[in-house]
């Protein structure tokens, strides 16, 4: 076999969501783009706040030293002193900016942190439904995903995590707002779990670290702040991207930032700005690292996504859903009728709707949707999800 057995295995194993990607390609060739109601994909389409493009306009036009060049690995200083100083404000921790670097959104991020925490066979840890490609970019480290399956409510089953923390736990990974679940952990579990992961990592011997994933921190609806997991446990890593805050994920920015207090926190900090080069990007784009630094706090307003989420749910609602209203992220997650999600989601591409098995997420028995569609696509799909839903009255 010519191809590596690592992607040979991967591929082998195919990507749910990559599937539906080319079934979606081919039912809108079939009939037509705006007939087909695809909730797969967390591809904001909420344009970019204007101060976006008018970031750009500026920088392009300024006279800049070596504006498109090399940096260094680590990324812009007035970009990485920006970060400092927006964690520090706002996570309530003393980040300085040699413990940041620049990445190429978030996924990029969480590789850099198992990079440096995760040996060959080595265990993380996370909390069950999970973002899909967690277990892809861990593989590329040869580490493993556990996950422990969340409560009814989706928060955190400390117990459950607790029982599964031995000697070759690396580390554990919270992201909250969470995809799929919407759910957001309350500041006594991310205590409590802080507590947890430092009784482990005397009783193993080995520091476990807390891998804090946070693309969505500014999608929220109805909190003032969202507890921040990194704000809780010295030993933390924190990822983040403006990908959906400024609704760019296809300019690839984001960073990783160590907490000043983690074990090791200048080797960890040195060791993610080297693996940048080992995995093969440099440095971060540039105009990007330019461009957030002068955008500070703007974000997408949420307002869009908060109509479409009211919207859906509330036909879901009528049609005898079962699901938990969303409180951040553009996801809902409601319970397959009938209990098979495969099943479920291949009912409703009959009524060509697309939508994601809970499977992919580790929560057989669920199934995503993403509500990065219109409003009027949303209106137009209800009448599919209630006829689809009508057809596993077992559960009704
Ligand atoms: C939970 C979560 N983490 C990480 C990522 C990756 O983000 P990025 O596109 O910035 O790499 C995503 C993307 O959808 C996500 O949903």
């Amino acid at each position: 076999m010519a191809v590596a057995s690592q992607v040979a295995a991967m591929l082998a194993g195919g990507s749910v969501i990559r599937k539906l990607f080319t079934e979606g390609e081919e039912m809108r060739k079939l009939h037509g783009r705006d007939r087909v109601y695809d909730f797969t994909l967390g591809n904001p389409d909420v344009e970019p706040p204007p101060e976006f493009a008018a970031a750009l306009h500026a920088i392009l036009e300024e006279s800049i030293p070596n504006k498109h060049g090399y940096m260094a690995s680590a990324g812009l200083m007035e970009t990485r002193e920006f970060v400092a100083e927006s964690v520090t404000a706002s996570r309530g921790v003393p980040v300085t900016p040699d413990l940041v670097t620049m990445t190429v959104g978030a996924g990029s991020a969480l590789s850099l942190a198992f990079a440096v925490t995760v040996n060959p066979g080595d265990r993380v840890i996370a909390n069950a439904p999970a973002f899909v490609s967690y277990a892809n970019y861990l593989s590329v480290h040869r580490g493993v995903l556990d996950l422990v399956p969340g409560r009814e409510d989706f928060s955190l089953d400390l117990a459950g995590i607790e029982s599964r923390l031995g000697p070759d736990v690396a580390a554990i990974l919270v992201n909250s707002p969470n995809n799929p679940s919407g759910a957001i952990y309350s500041a006594e579990s991310l205590q409590a779990l802080a507590a947890i992961l430092e009784r482990a990592s005397v009783r193993t011997g080995r520091r476990i670290y807390l891998i804090s994933d946070e693309p969505y921190r500014e999608i929220v609806y109805d909190e003032l702040g969202v507890p921040s997991p990194f704000s809780f446990y010295d030993h933390s890593i924190l990822c983040y991207s403006w990908s959906k805050s400024l609704s760019i994920p296809g300019e690839r920015i984001g960073y990783s930032a160590i907490h000043p207090r983690a074990e090791d926190a200048g080797l960890l900090a040195r060791g993610m700005t080297a693996m940048t080069q080992n995995m093969g990007y440099t440095n971060a784009p540039a105009l990007m690292q330019r461009a957030v630094a002068r955008l500070g706090t703007v974000s997408v307003p949420v307002e869009a996504y908060r109509r479409r989420r009211d919207l859906l749910a509330a036909g879901l609602r009528e049609s005898g859903y079962d699901f938990i209203l969303p409180r951040g992220a553009f996801y809902l997650f409601p319970k397959a009728p009938g209990g098979d999600d495969v099943a479920f989601c291949t009912a409703l591409k009959d009524e060509r709707i697309l939508a994601v098995p809970g499977t992919g997420f580790g929560m057989p028995g669920w199934f995503r949707l993403s509500y990065c569609v219109g409003e009027n696509s949303i209106r137009d799909s209800l009448p599919g999800f209630s006829r689809a839903r009508a057809r596993f009255p077992a559960d009704a």
